[in-house]
């Protein structure tokens, strides 16, 4: 497929073939695993899998196998009726990153087919004016780039108060375990984004997650048309209502034209905080399995207790560390929107890009130390450009919550290290010296004691 101009790329890298042996190898160890963990709801058993099986080392490995054969640029992989490349080279992640949405659009068919299950309109499926109106509703609402939100003080409150009945829960029962942890999370985060008249309005959470189990399939289940349109209606009436002190009367208030559709950009608000949950409970863990960074925290967080609302640097790069240990968005996806040369070769348009983020978080070869628990790689903020480190992404589709969502998690776990003295059960999953590649947060468990243990 050849039309219209061909955009010139600065990457002086080839873009290279895959042997059909080669691109069954990567389908095999990669791409399969991937969508088998659930791209956009996580299916329980097959991460536990995937720890016990070390899925994600091997996913890692065969990448590498790749570079070696291929070299640093992009691989176009032999599958018939939709061109697929994958990116092999730190340079070439960050340039594509940077070049988005033109050349390469971020409402992917296959994005836009999944997306489509709960939210069709989107930023993150929608392109050209429709991506520039919403995406600029979702920044006034979230305050991209501000470190601290507006909100704060308020949702400081918020916070404190559901990890306290998280905290009374656990203690209680001795255990801190995924499912209590979750559920007070949840309703945190309804509070959060809609609302305090949504705290118990798990029916809206739970039909999300419903959309969300067949969007996992895209394409390959019917949309459940009727469910989703009760959820988009309920987000709809929590807008209109606008809850002082909720990200949705942010929105109401700063919605200036009707096609920005608030209540489609709230399913990803809702549904994008449960990565932030997994990411909160693996950096629990990590401090476990880490004494001296968690007497450091300990010392961060004694130095601002009476602040309503601390950056707290130190925690926050010990939250990006386990984001970069265990991406929770394992695939960043372009298409391209036209032909696009490299040094040698080119993409033609309509070309799906695979950004394996595990590949680049993880890359031994590259990276010294890459199994290791680091927070000093985040003195800087929320990525790492020079290593192809971009939790959030990065460009202008970067997350636009990404520091109010670092803000938020690092605010709960604040509050639940100082109300409980945690003690991770399972250590031996946590090896300090080579972290494993999964690392499955719904069996995480911790001994929950009240009080808190010495730093
Ligand atoms: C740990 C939690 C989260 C992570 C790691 C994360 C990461 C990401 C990534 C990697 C993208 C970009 C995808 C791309 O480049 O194609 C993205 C997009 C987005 N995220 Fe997040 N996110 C998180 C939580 C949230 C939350 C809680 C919200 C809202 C409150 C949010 C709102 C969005 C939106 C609206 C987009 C689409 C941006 C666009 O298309 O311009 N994210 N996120």
């Amino acid at each position: 497929m050849e039309s219209g101009p061909a955009a010139s790329f600065s990457s002086v890298h080839a873009v290279s073939r895959a042997s059909l042996a080669d691109t069954i190898a990567f389908l095999k160890d990669v791409l399969v695993p991937t969508l088998a963990k659930g791209p956009l709801i996580r299916r329980r058993k097959v991460v536990g899998f995937a720890e016990r099986e070390n899925i994600d080392d091997k996913a890692v490995l065969r990448m590498q196998e790749l570079r070696r054969k291929y070299g640093p640029g992009p691989l176009l992989l032999k599958i018939p009726f939709r061109a697929q490349a994958v990116l092999l080279s730190r340079e070439d992640v960050t340039a594509v990153l940077e070049r988005s949405p033109e050349p390469f659009k971020a409402a992917s068919m296959e994005k836009v087919a999944a997306l489509g299950h709960f939210e069709p309109f989107v930023v993150l499926a929608s392109h050209g004016p429709a991506r520039s109106i919403r995406r600029q509703l979702n920044e006034q609402t979230l305050e991209t780039g501000c470190q601290m939100h507006s909100l704060a003080a308020h949702l400081s409150v918020v916070i404190t108060e559901e990890m306290d009945a998280v905290a009374n829960e656990a203690t209680s029962k001795g255990t801190l375990d995924w499912d209590t942890f979750f559920i007070g999370w949840f309703r945190m985060v309804r509070r959060i984004v809609l609302g305090d008249a949504a705290r118990e309005d798990a029916e809206l959470t739970d039909m999300l997650q419903d959309l969300r189990y067949r969007g996992n399939y895209a394409f390959l289940r019917p949309k459940d048309r009727a469910k989703r349109k009760t959820v988009l209606k309920r987000l709809h009436g929590y807008v209109e209502r606008a809850q002082p002190g909720s990200l949705a009367a942010r929105m109401a208030a700063a919605c200036a034209n009707p096609e920005q559709k608030p209540h489609h950009q709230l399913p990803q608000y809702l549904f994008a905080f449960d990565p932030g949950a997994m990411a909160s409970f693996r950096t629990l863990a990590l401090l476990s399995a880490h004494p001296d960074a968690e007497a450091q925290v300990r010392q961060e967080l004694v130095a601002t207790k009476d602040e309503s609302a601390p950056r707290l640097p130190l925690l926050k790069a010990c939250y990006f560390e386990a984001l970069r240990l265990w991406p929770t968005t394992p695939a960043i996806l372009r298409e391209t929107t036209q032909r696009v040369d490299w040094a040698e070769g080119h993409l033609d348009p309509a070309t799906h890009v695979i950004i394996f983020a595990p590949f680049f978080h993880r890359d031994d070869e590259m990276l010294t130390d890459a199994h290791t628990f680091n927070p000093s790689l985040w003195a800087d903020g929320i990525s790492r450009p020079d290593l192809a480190f971009f939790p959030f992404s990065h460009g202008t589709v970067v997350c636009p919550a990404a520091d109010f969502v670092p803000m938020v998690a690092t605010l709960a776990l604040r509050r639940l290290v100082t109300q409980m003295s945690l003690r991770f059960e399972q250590i031996d999953r946590l090896r300090p010296e080579r972290l494993p590649g999964t690392l499955d947060n719904y069996t995480l468990s911790f001994s929950a004691a009240k009080g808190q243990s010495a730093p």
